[in-house]
């Protein structure tokens, strides 16, 4: 993963399927990594804002947001990069927002040529400010989750620990498989396991089965159930900043095998 030394490695969090835990690992993640000392720029790519929302950045209150990017010219990127970023509290995390305008992408770029490499190339002007740079996703195939593949040096996939989990990844695999057919490397990818119900035999049981089906391919850390979670986004807040926490312990433990990738 360590080709570029100096330069920010792009994770981004994605699953076709809703409510699996994306935001919650991006900006969690996010938060964890900035703990470990890692300069850390967060990119909320889902028209709903949630993860700015969740790190206190809401959009009405913004001039500019990660729509300014795709909307404008290459030219003006370095100058749209320097309004768009918000530094969010002491342990730094920067912040590009959502917009509820990015819904309308798919239609706006659909004649552009190039309009799968658009944010590869505009990160590639901030990279060097980073270590990580992770981005949100949004829960369907668009031109923003086929930018954010093509995008990204990790793909972090969050799979609920429940019977229904299996079901869409099929979805985001076929997009994968597509994409790798046209990119000179394919997709690297972990899966992590969240909403993990330690009392219940059944999520056990399905850890297992992803085990099995992931293999290397699945990070060793597993994520909890732990109620703090929907507390911390309600505040927004990430969950680090409402004390300790399990949740908070094993994103941290997450972070850290990112780093030792
Ligand atoms: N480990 C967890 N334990 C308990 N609740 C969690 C956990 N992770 C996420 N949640 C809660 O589950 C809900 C869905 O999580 P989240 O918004 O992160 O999912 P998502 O995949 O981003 O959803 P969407 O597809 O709508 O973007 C939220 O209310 C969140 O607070
Ligand atoms: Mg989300």
């Amino acid at each position: 993963m360590k080709d570029t030394a100096k330069d920010a490695q792009v994770l981004s969090v994605a699953n076709q399927k809703g409510g699996v835990g994306k935001t919650t690992s991006a900006v969690t993640l996010a938060a964890a990594l900035a703990r470990l000392k890692k300069r850390v720029l967060v990119v909320d790519l889902d028209p709903h804002a949630c993860a700015s929302i969740h790190l206190r950045v809401y959009p009405e209150h913004q001039q500019y947001s990660i729509y300014d990017i795709f909307s404008r010219e290459p030219e003006e990127w370095a100058g749209l990069w320097q309004k768009i970023r918000v530094q969010r509290g002491e342990k730094s995390i920067d912040v590009a927002s959502a917009n509820i305008l990015l819904s309308d992408l798919d239609a706006d770029l659909r004649e552009k040529p190039g309009k799968g490499i658009i944010l590869k190339q505009a990160l590639a002007l901030v990279r060097s400010e980073y270590d990580y740079i992770v981005l949100d996703c949004p829960p369907h195939l668009s031109i923003l989750l086929v930018n954010a593949l093509i995008a990204s040096d990790l793909l972090i996939i969050p799979i609920q620990t429940d019977f229904l989990a299996l079901h869409g990844l099929k979805l985001l695999f076929d997009t994968i498989n597509l994409l790798n057919k046209v990119l000179p490397e394919p997709i690297k990818y972990k899966a992590l396991a969240t909403m993990f119900d330690r009392r219940t035999r059944a999520s056990q049981r399905v850890l297992e089965l992803m085990e099995r089906k992931m293999g290397e391919g699945m990070f060793k850390s597993v994520i909890g159930i732990d109620t703090r979670f929907r507390e911390a986004s309600a505040q927004g807040r990430v969950i680090y900043e409402l004390g300790d926490s399990r949740g908070g312990k094993e994103y941290e433990s997450v972070a850290k095998e990112i780093i030792a990738l």
